[in-house]
């Protein structure tokens, strides 16, 4: 249906998207055939977890499988706790049991626990082997799935444990996303607004215009959702891979979001729950530095609204958001950095924020 290429040099790879299982692996064949000469006989380890292996592992096995290739599979419990070190190594067992080798493929199946979780295996068994993912949830394919971040979590901080490992390709079936929760749907319209609110003034429009039509997962709309999204994040991905200056712009949102879910202990929001309020006080600092209107900061809140995101703070202690502010990775020295809008469709990264904004952008994001 549609396909984006991700340009990264000699890195450089394409998403597959569709409606349709037949169609995304044909398109997929035909490419990999053409890249690597022959698939069959090789090994592959897919890496799925528990739901999505009862909806969507059969049709997925069964098109490698008819491909030669020699499939197994792990399952590994839903939810974040699987993106461990525990768990990493059980793969790497499950991957020496089947006797994958350097050649062999690891292919992720699943939301972004998954791509994260397998494209980490992937990036060190063997000092790296072949990878596709095949993202599941709306986060994975507007985000996750895109430039090539890997990850397992320490137990005392996130993502703190990965690498930049890009696909060979990635495959998108948007049907897929029928199946979601309502929660997990509008977790990933959040990373999706986002792109707009960052990059593209013309996409926010356009996703406003849309919403209703969206929000009920018509599959042509939310594939041409996705594929601009794909488009945006590729783009920036392309100029800044390993994120040295104009990447960190996908962070909008991200440094309250992160103290939010840290603070509140991970369980009580998803994580797009989480950078859709972090994205209301990031613009409330910048309606507070004069650099956006309090229209367009209207504007924000009434379309994460829209997409049925929390839109008020939760009732979360300044200091202790302070105080994880302050611990995110993203900080030189210091001094916390926040991505702002300065613009519909534009965001710039501010590294000398004061502490008094951020509290009052806290408090004003508590009220309704
Ligand atoms: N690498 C990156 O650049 C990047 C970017 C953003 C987020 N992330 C990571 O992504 C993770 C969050 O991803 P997520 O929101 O996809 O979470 P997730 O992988 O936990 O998926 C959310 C839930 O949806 C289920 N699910 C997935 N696809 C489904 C489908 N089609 N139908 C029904 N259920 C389905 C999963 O089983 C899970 O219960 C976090 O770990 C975050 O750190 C990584
Ligand atoms: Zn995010």
């Amino acid at each position: 249906m549609i396909s984006v290429w991700v340009e990264l040099n000699d890195k450089s790879y394409p998403i597959f998207l569709h409606d349709n299982w037949n169609n995304l692996f044909q398109e997929a064949l035909v490419y990999l055939c053409r890249k690597s000469c022959s698939l069959r006989g090789k090994k592959m380890l897919i890496i799925t977890d528990e739901n999505v292996y009862d909806l969507y592992h059969n049709p997925v096995k069964q098109a490698f499988s008819s491909w030669g290739i020699e499939v197994v599979t792990s399952v590994v419990p839903p939810g974040e706790s699987s993106k461990s070190l525990q768990q990493a190594e059980k793969l790497y067992t499950a991957a020496l049991q089947a006797n994958l080798d350097r050649h062999s493929l690891i292919t992720a199946l699943g939301g972004g626990v998954i791509g994260d979780l397998a494209g980490f295996i992937a990036s060190t068994y063997m000092r790296g082997i072949p990878f596709i993912q095949i993202p599941t949830s709306l986060l994975a394919q507007v985000d996750s799935s895109i430039g090539g971040k890997v990850a397992v979590n320490h137990p005392s901080a996130k993502n703190v444990i990965g690498s930049f490992y890009q696909p060979e390709c990635v495959l998108m079936n948007v049907a897929a996303l029928k199946t979601l929760t309502g929660r997990e749907f509008s977790s990933g319209m959040a990373e999706l607004i986002k792109h707009g609110i960052i990059r593209n003034e013309a996409f926010l429009t356009w996703l406003e215009a849309n919403q209703a039509a969206l929000a009920a997962r018509e599959n042509s709309l939310l594939a041409q959702a996705i594929h601009r999204s794909c488009e945006i994040k590729s783009e920036i991905v392309k100029r800044d891979e390993r994120e040295t200056g104009l990447r960190a712009v996908l962070n909008f949102g991200h440094t309250v979001g992160h103290a939010i879910e840290a603070a509140s202990g991970y369980e009580t929001f998803t994580h797009g729950e989480a950078v859709s309020m972090g994205m209301i006080v990031e613009a409330h600092i910048a309606r507070l530095l004069g650099l956006i209107s309090p229209e367009y900061l209207s504007r924000i809140l009434k379309i994460l609204a829209g997409a049925d995101l929390p839109i008020v703070l939760p009732d979360l202690d300044n200091r202790l958001l302070l105080k994880w502010m302050q611990h995110d990775k993203k900080n030189v020295q210091d001094r916390v950095v926040f991505v702002l809008p300065t613009a519909p469709g534009k965001a710039e990264i501010f590294r000398d924020v004061q502490i008094d904004v951020v509290l009052e952008a806290l408090d004003a994001a508590r009220q309704e």
